[in-house]
């Protein structure tokens, strides 16, 4: 018997085996675990590595548990933020849960481990993915690690990008087992395209909010944060592109102690699908992607919006405008990590914390509660080359 199982959220159907995505009824299918001893959890014989959460993780045999030389990451109290975004009463319980320090500089490493190690279990050889750039680079390295070979679609705006992310990497991974394949404009058609190439090839489909194992490698930063923190923050504050963070966060806290975190998802202003649906408007899209944060800048609301709002997210806009307000915001942000002793900060970050900035003057997060800021990677070449030399 599978220690695990998936049940779909909407008619309570059942899965076991192999790799689902969605139930037959189109419904979500979370992880479940059958009654699992949390006395030696986590287990310290792994280490720091996230695998010490084994016993609330979709792995059967740990032989198949890949290690990617992840460990914990850092945790930080802030100091520096605390004081300067809510100047009258400092905050005294904001952290940081610093993720760049991961081997391909963002908390997606935590999906590939998860995902990887499975989907080997499960018996596969080939993986297909859509990607702008960071979960595309955390597999890619991950399946050259475990010798699978990964069929990665890039969008045409996002291929400058990858190239010159890829080449940070290259000496780190086997391109023997990266297939790249540059298809359409925009991270839509990209994404069309895996899916369509996988329905051809039988290609199993890595991608995106709707593959659960990406949701349960992501947990484990809840399970890291809550092991310092010794209890559920009252916040947990994150750039979102498809949500997986924030679910996965929600999920480590629902199974550890069965109580819900607030979750406050950010989202650039020039590009805010589900800030937009959050606050109103009828129709979410955006016309026109106007944000330098292509990480998470894409202009269609998500599947797994009306997942978040039922885990209680409540959405903000980061920034005060599109691409120039952001140059101007942009180093100002970074200043305020720097001075808060975290050294690599990508834009996704300056998002989250100008997100909890704005929170914070509309009394949505009070400055006394508890707030995990969640600094998701280091900084990509994603800024113009003028400003790049300005901050660094
Ligand atoms: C660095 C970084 N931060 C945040 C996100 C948002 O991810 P998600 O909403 O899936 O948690 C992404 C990717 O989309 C990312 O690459
Ligand atoms: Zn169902």
């Amino acid at each position: 018997m599978t220690k695990f199982y998936q049940q779909c959220i909407d008619c309570g159907a059942i899965y076991s085996n192999g790799y689902v995505r969605n139930c037959k009824c189109g419904g979500l299918l979370p992880f479940r675990y059958h009654s699992i001893d949390l006395t030696d959890f986590p287990d310290q014989s792994f280490g720091d590595s996230p695998w010490k959460y084994h016993q609330v993780l979709p792995l059967n045999d740990l032989d198949y548990a890949l290690d990617l030389g992840m460990k914990k990451t850092p945790f930080l109290k802030s100091k520096e933020i605390a004081k300067e975004i809510s100047p009258d009463n400092p905050m005294e319980n904001l952290y940081i849960k610093v993720e760049a320090v991961q081997p391909t500089r963002t908390f997606k490493d935590r999906e590939a481990f998860m995902t990887v190690s499975r989907m080997r279990e499960l018996g596969y050889s080939e993986l297909v993915t859509a990607t702008t750039g960071d979960s595309g680079l955390a597999h890619a390295r991950a399946c050259s690690i475990a010798g699978m070979k990964l069929y990665i679609y890039i969008p045409g705006n996002a291929r400058e990008r990858w190239e010159r992310m890829f080449d940070e990497l290259r000496s780190d991974i086997d391109e023997e087992y990266v297939k790249v394949i540059y298809s359409g404009i925009t991270f839509d058609e990209a994404i069309a395209n895996a899916i369509s190439f996988a329905k051809k090839s039988g290609t199993p489909l890595e991608y995106g909010f709707y593959n659960q194992l990406r949701i349960e490698g992501i947990k484990t930063i809840g399970f890291e944060v809550l092991e310092d923190l010794g209890r559920v923050p009252d916040w947990y504050v994150q750039a979102v592109g498809s949500g997986v963070g924030l679910y996965g966060f929600h999920k480590a806290c629902m199974e550890r102690y069965g109580t819900a975190p607030g979750l406050a998802g950010i989202q650039p202003k020039g590009c805010a699908p589900m800030v937009r649906a959050f606050k109103g408007y009828s129709d979410p899209t955006e016309k026109a992607v106007d944000t330098h944060v292509l990480g998470i800048g894409n202009p269609r609301l998500y599947l797994s919006y009306p997942h978040l709002i039922r885990a209680g997210t409540v959405f903000e806009y980061g920034f005060s405008g599109g691409k120039e307000s952001e140059l101007k915001e942009i180093p100002g942000l970074l200043e305020l990590y720097h001075k808060d002793g975290v050294p690599d900060v990508g834009l996704e970050s300056c998002t989250a914390l100008s997100g909890l900035e704005h929170l914070l003057k509309s009394g949505v997060i009070q400055p006394d509660e508890t707030v995990v800021l969640m600094c998701s990677g280091g900084m990509r070449c994603d800024l113009p080359e003028s400003l790049a030399e300005s901050i660094t």
